[in-house]
Formats: structure tokens, C-alpha cells, sequence
């Protein structure tokens, strides 16, 4: 039972009904302004009233920041074949096949929509065509990246932002932090329905309820739950941990993916340099400029990225090095500027020029591979909820992602929820509870911003030093136990403390922690992302198996009507 002193013991849901359309501020509400969430409230406001909330500014997102692209097949020498047939083996045996089938297939159309929304992907003149430029990643065997230069996060933020602006039936609250799901329960106590959220409003330190017919969390990764990582500040994992709180399996934790090439400079907060570079030739070498990749696997740079990131880990740790390097300067400088426009200017900034010689690079944490169960129409185990994009596990990566196929997930599953919550509304528009008001009862100013700071530091820490890309159980056993005692701590300050982004954020971030740590020990075996030295290779004894984690079922009902 988790209500302590501090918010106010809420009422029982379930008994005090009023009639839905008297009680909802939306038929649908997307928590998470990214590629999947915006698509979804893009379609949604077709045929409803939709509310978007964003923790932060409405274009920051992950998506923003992505550069190399988005995978789907579009060239007549591509086929579907083989770019599911890529996907299962970055995935390392674990990717399970109707899903890397489905959406693969679903790519070109969720590109094109892309496109019909106003996303503006770099074109070349190809034996005086004009196509569209496919950029080429590791894992990958054709080329078929669609890109827009090397920001290409940034145009499709632009493009699906000004066609949500264009249209009046959606609202956007940005600043807006997601707290906690209102779950309906059963008198069994077992979750029955999603029906909205609390979320804190940052300008007036204010929670309010917003109550939905459906709900689709879309409110991407977890980077910070490491200490470096690519991912920007709003990347804390809110979406699985509200999600696991309320009920919901989450799979596949242990599956963080590390970039390899992040700009190895103090003040580059983990500047990622896009493995297009590598797609485009760019050589992984040593301080005395050997390459080494090829003694690791036989594609050298174009290996999937959990090869390509333990190659550079091991060589770090077997040299004693801080970093290795990046060299692409045998092209052509100005095909480079042309190419790279972003990342060039970002390295001069920092001393690096990308056409003259080798930059420092070393691995970030970049991706979360596991999350929030769903479908594949995004249905997660509570109806009325569905998540979408890097916050959902639908099977498509696996134990590893393959490169530019997060934007192609995030735009087929954000298209195929709305489909899907479209589809429940049409037969079932639902009565919501009388959820209670946010009651912060006796809980008092935060005063030791100290305890905030020092645990997040902790946690972010703990998770790289014991729980990165090599682990062994003996590091796991101690980080379980260190995420444990913290999480109690967090856990007492949360009750009795008046809440602000950072506190839920760090609660957050403690339980995403927990959730990585105990999928880590579920596995014993090394696969695809998840390497242990004590259990170096597949497990053979049986067939390949997801991780899944659970909240035990027997949950409180105040878990989620309460601050919980
Ligand atoms: P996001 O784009 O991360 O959006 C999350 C949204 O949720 C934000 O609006 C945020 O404010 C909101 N949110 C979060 N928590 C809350 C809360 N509690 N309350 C309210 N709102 C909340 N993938 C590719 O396929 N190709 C690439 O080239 C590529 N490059 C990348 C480069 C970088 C540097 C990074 C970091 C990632 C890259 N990725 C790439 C991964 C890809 O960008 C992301 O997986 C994808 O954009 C996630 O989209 P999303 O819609 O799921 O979430
Ligand atoms: C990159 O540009 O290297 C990032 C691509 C991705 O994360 O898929």
C-alpha cells in the first residue's frame, strides 16, 4: 500500500459514476508532443477534441534531436524482405517477426503521410531524377534512410507542429507534467480503464485532472537514467513508470541501447554524431589511428550498434583510453559540409573539424528497447490506455534496434493507436468515475533541494558504472540494492513533500532504474544488448523469451486516484 502522510487519502472509484460526456476534457488525450504523439493527435483531430501535453516546450523531444533518419523501404532495389530480414538480426533472435513484418510493411505509407504533412526530406538528382537521398546505416543492406540532412527530428517536428497548429481541435499544454494515470479499478482492485491523468501545470505549480476517453502515452525513453546519454533532459522514463505503476507489464528493460559515437568533449553534453557518418564511410580508429572494427566483426562500422559499442568499450577499457576516434576526412570536404551540415558546425564549436582529421567519440546511452507492453495496435493491458513510440515494447527491435527504426516505429504505432482508439470509441463511449481532485494534505515545500540532486547524481551513476554496456550479476546484485534503498528514500520524500518536476521526475527515474536492473537479472544469458560476463553466451535451453515485469496485480485502488 503506498499512501502515506502528505496527499489526502482519496475516495474509492468506481462507485460515484457520471455521465461521460459531463465529465471529460477530451476525447482524446496524448501525453508526449514527439513523432508518435503528434501523428496521433494530428489523425485524432479529425474526429474529436484533442489535448497534447508536453513536459516541457511543445519541440522538445527526443525526435527533435534525431539526425540520421528514418528507415522504411523505398527504392526498387529494396525489398520488405530484407529489411525485416535486418531488423530480426540486429534483434538478435528476441524480435518477434509478425511485428517486424507489420510495420515494416506500413513504413512507406506512415513516410508518405510524413510527407503529406509537410516534412521536407533531402532530395538528389539521381541519372536526372529527382528522388529522395537513402542514407545508409550499420545493419542495414540497402540504403534506405530517408533524411533531412542531418536534422531530421527537427524537420518532422517542424512539419507535424505547423499542421497540429493548423488545426483548432487540438490543444497543446506545454510545461505540463504527466503524474500519474486515473485508473479505474474493479472492486477486485484490478485496473478496468485509463481515463486521463493528473498532471502538474509548471507555470502555476498547480495539478490538475484531465479527464479523457482514451489516452495514449507517447512520452519517449529513458536516457537520464544514465549518466551520459544522447537523450535530452525530458527523456526520464515517465511513461513507463506511470504505466507500471497503474498496472501494466513492461518488458525487456535490460535492452538500453548505447550509441557508439557520442563527441567525447566536456561541455558536448553527449553530442551524438550520427552513425551516418559511418553509413557514409566514416573509420572507427585508436589514438595511433589503427581501425580496429574489422577484428570484431566483418562488417567493421556497419555492424549493429551493440557489436560496434562493445568494440569501443572493450578497446577503452583494454588501452585505458577516454575515448577513440572518428575519422571521415578522407571524403570530400565539401560533400561533408553538404551532408553533415549540423554535426560539422556543432564540432567546430568545439575545436573538431569533421573534414581535416579524426574527432574523439565514445558510447551514450540512447535508446530504450523494452517498455510498456502493447499490441500491435498499441492497446496496452488497460483499455482506454495506449502507448506508442519509444515508450512501447510491440516486439519490432528485440534485444537490439536497428538503426532509424524507432522513427519508422514511433509513425506506424502513433497511426495505428489513433485507428485503434478510434475504433473503441465507436462502440463503446464509456462513463467516466468521478475521479477525485489532487489533494496535497499536509505535504510541505520541499526545503532540501540537496536530497533531489544528490539522488538523481546517484542513481544516474550507479546505472553506468554497474549497470552499462558489460555487466556481471555481482555488479546487478549491488546495483538492485542500492536502487532499492533509494527508491525508499525517494519514495518517503515524494509523500511528504509538495511535488515539482524534479521529484517526479526522480521517482520516476528510480523506478525505471529498478525495472532495468531486475529485467538485467531475469536474464541469464548474453543477447543482443544485454552482455554478462557471467553468462557470456545465448541461453540455448530454451526458446529465446521476453522479460516481463509487473506490478503485483493486488494493487491498491488509491494508486491511481491519489497522487499515487
Ligand atoms: P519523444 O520524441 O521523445 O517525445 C516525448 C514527448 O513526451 C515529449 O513531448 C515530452 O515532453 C513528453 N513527455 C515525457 N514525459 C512526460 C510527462 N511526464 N508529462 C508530459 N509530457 C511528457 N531514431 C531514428 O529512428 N532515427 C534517428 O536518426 C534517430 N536519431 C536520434 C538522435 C538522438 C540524439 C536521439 C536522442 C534519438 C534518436 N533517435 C533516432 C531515436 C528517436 O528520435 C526517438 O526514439 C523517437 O523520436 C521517440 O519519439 P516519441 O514520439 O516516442 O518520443
Ligand atoms: C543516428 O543518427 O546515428 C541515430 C540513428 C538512430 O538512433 O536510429
Amino acid at each position: 500500500m503506498e499512501l502515506r502522510r502528505g496527499h489526502g487519502r482519496p475516495r474509492p472509484i468506481g462507485a460515484d459514476k457520471m455521465k461521460l460526456r459531463n465529465s471529460t476534457d477530451s476525447d482524446f488525450l496524448v501525453i508526449g508532443g514527439g513523432i508518435a504523439g503528434m501523428i496521433f493527435a494530428i489523425k485524432a483531430a479529425a474526429i474529436g477534441s484533442v489535448t497534447v501535453l508536453t513536459k516541457a516546450a511543445s519541440d522538445e523531444a527526443n525526435t527533435a534531436y534525431a539526425q540520421g533518419g528514418i528507415a522504411s523501404v523505398w527504392s526498387v532495389d529494396d525489398s520488405f524482405e530484407s529489411h525485416v530480414e535486418d531488423t530480426l538480426k540486429a534483434g538478435a533472435g528476441l524480435c518477434d517477426r509478425t511485428a517486424v513484418e507489420s510495420i515494416v510493411r506500413d513504413g512507406p505509407e506512415a513516410v508518405r503521410e510524413l510527407i503529406t504533412l509537410g516534412t521536407q526530406f533531402t532530395r538528389v538528382e539521381e541519372g536526372g531524377e529527382d528522388e529522395y537521398d537513402l542514407g545508409r546505416e550499420g545493419g542495414h543492406s540497402h540504403r534506405r534512410v530517408l533524411h533531412a540532412q542531418d536534422l531530421t527530428g527537427r524537420e518532422i517536428m517542424r512539419a507535424l507542429g505547423a499542421a497540429a497548429e493548423a488545426r483548432p481541435n487540438i490543444r497543446v499544454l506545454e510545461n505540463h507534467v504527466a503524474v500519474n494515470l486515473l485508473i479505474e479499478r474493479g472492486t477486485d482492485g484490478r485496473p478496468r480503464a485509463c481515463w486521463g491523468v493528473y498532471a502538474l501545470d509548471k507555470a502555476t505549480m498547480s495539478v490538475r485532472k484531465i479527464v479523457a476517453r482514451t489516452t495514449l502515452l507517447a512520452t519517449g525513453g529513458a536516457g537520464k537514467v544514465y549518466l551520459y546519454t544522447t537523450n535530452p533532459d525530458i527523456a526520464s522514463g515517465d511513461g513507463v513508470a506511470m504505466a507500471y505503476r497503474a498496472g501494466v507489464p513492461i518488458a525487456n528493460m535490460e535492452f538500453y541501447q548505447f550509441h557508439p559515437t557520442c563527441l567525447y568533449h566536456p561541455m558536448a553534453k553527449s553530442f551524438l554524431i550520427s552513425e551516418a557518418l559511418r553509413g557514409e564511410g566514416a573509420i572507427l580508429r585508436l589514438p595511433d589511428g589503427t581501425p580496429f572494427m574489422k577484428r570484431y566483426h566483418p562488417d567493421a562500422e556497419l555492424a549493429p550498434r551493440d557489436v560496434v559499442a562493445r568494440a569501443i568499450d572493450s578497446e577503452m577499457k583494454r588501452l585505458g583510453l577516454d575515448c577513440v576516434f572518428l575519422d571521415i576526412s578522407h571524403l570530400d570536404a565539401a560533400y561533408i559540409r553538404e551532408r553533415f551540415p549540423n554535426i560539422y558546425k556543432r564540432c567546430l564549436v568545439y575545436g573538431f573539424d569533421l573534414t581535416a582529421g579524426p574527432i574523439p567519440v565514445v558510447p551514450a546511452a540512447h535508446y530504450m528497447c523494452g517498455g510498456v507492453v502493447t499490441d500491435l495496435m498499441a492497446r496496452t493491458a488497460i483499455p482506454r490506455l495506449y502507448a506508442a513510440g519509444e515508450v512501447a515494447m510491440t516486439g519490432l527491435h528485440g534485444a537490439n534496434r536497428l538503426a532509424s527504426n524507432s522513427l519508422l516505429e514511433a509513425a506506424v504505432m502513433g497511426r495505428r493507436a489513433f485507428a485503434a482508439a478510434r475504433e473503441q470509441l465507436s462502440h463503446d463511449e464509456g462513463i467516466a468515475p468521478a475521479f477525485p481532485e489532487w489533494d496535497p494534505g499536509n505535504a510541505i515545500q520541499s526545503e532540501q533541494r540537496v536530497l533531489i540532486t544528490h539522488s538523481w547524481e546517484e542513481i544516474r551513476r550507479l546505472m553506468w558504472n554497474y549497470v552499462g554496456i558489460v555487466r556481471s550479476d555481482r555488479r546487478l546484485e549491488r546495483a538492485l540494492r542500492r536502487i532499492l534503498m533509494l527508491k525508499e528514500e525517494i519514495h518517503s520524500y515524494y509523500w511528504d513533500h509538495l511535488i515539482d518536476s524534479d521529484l517526479i521526475e526522480l521517482r520516476n527515474l528510480v523506478t525505471v532504474a529498478e525495472l532495468v536492473v531486475r529485467c538485467a537479472m531475469m536474464r541469464k544469458e548474453s543477447r543482443g544488448l544485454n552482455y554478462n560476463i557471467d553468462h557470456p553466451e545465448h541461453d540455448d535451453t530454451r526458446a529465446p523469451h521476453d522479460t516481463i515485469v509487473s506490478r503485483d496485480d493486488a494493487m491498491p485502488a488509491e494508486a491511481s486516484a491519489r497522487p499515487a
